[in-house]
């Protein structure tokens, strides 16, 4: 199954560290959105859109690809963040933009990841340290079943 994942890290690289792991255990291709936004997809099976969470919501770099790029029936995405605070799933946007398209949509990944946003800089940030190798851990398992069930 051919795999892309495109992502969008721009506050520590969290996203990136998670979007890594998983395109090691898949065997995809990485783009970083912020950099190529106009990625074609056409010869993916299985499209990943990953980002941080900025203000509830995804990158606006993911969020403008997923509403603007058009899917071929067949394809397959799949949504993965990261977080400061793990207190909702922050993808469920993005994930309706998509279902409005009729665009097949997988279960999504989070974990959370280190945030200096406004004032937390004062106490050294949040989820010092994430993703850790026991979130990377679980990222490539995830890609491995992403692997074997969407077929
Ligand atoms: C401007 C800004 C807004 C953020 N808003 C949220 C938010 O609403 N909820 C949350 O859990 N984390 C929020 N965060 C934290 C980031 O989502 C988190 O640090 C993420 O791991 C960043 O990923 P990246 O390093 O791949 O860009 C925010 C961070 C910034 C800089």
């Amino acid at each position: 199954m051919k795999t892309a994942i495109l992502y969008a890290s721009v506050h520590h690289g969290n996203t990136k560290k998670v979007a890594e792991a998983m395109a090691e255990a898949l065997s995809a291709e990485l783009f970083d959105l912020t950099k190529q936004g106009d990625v074609d997809i056409s010869g993916y099976d299985l499209i990943g859109l990953a980002s941080g969470i900025f203000y509830a919501n995804m990158h606006k770099a993911v969020r403008k690809f997923a509403e603007e790029t058009e899917f071929r029936p067949g394809q397959k995405v799949f949504l993965v963040c990261t977080c400061g605070m793990d207190s909702k799933d922050f993808t469920k946007k993005v994930r309706k933009t998509l279902e409005d398209k009729q665009v097949e949509v997988l279960d999504s990944f989070r974990c959370r990841g280190f945030d200096t946003f406004g004032p937390l800089v004062l106490i050294g940030g949040i989820a010092k340290g994430r993703p850790n190798a026991e979130d990377l851990e679980r990222a490539r398992e995830y890609a491995r079943n992403l692997a074997s069930t969407a077929h």
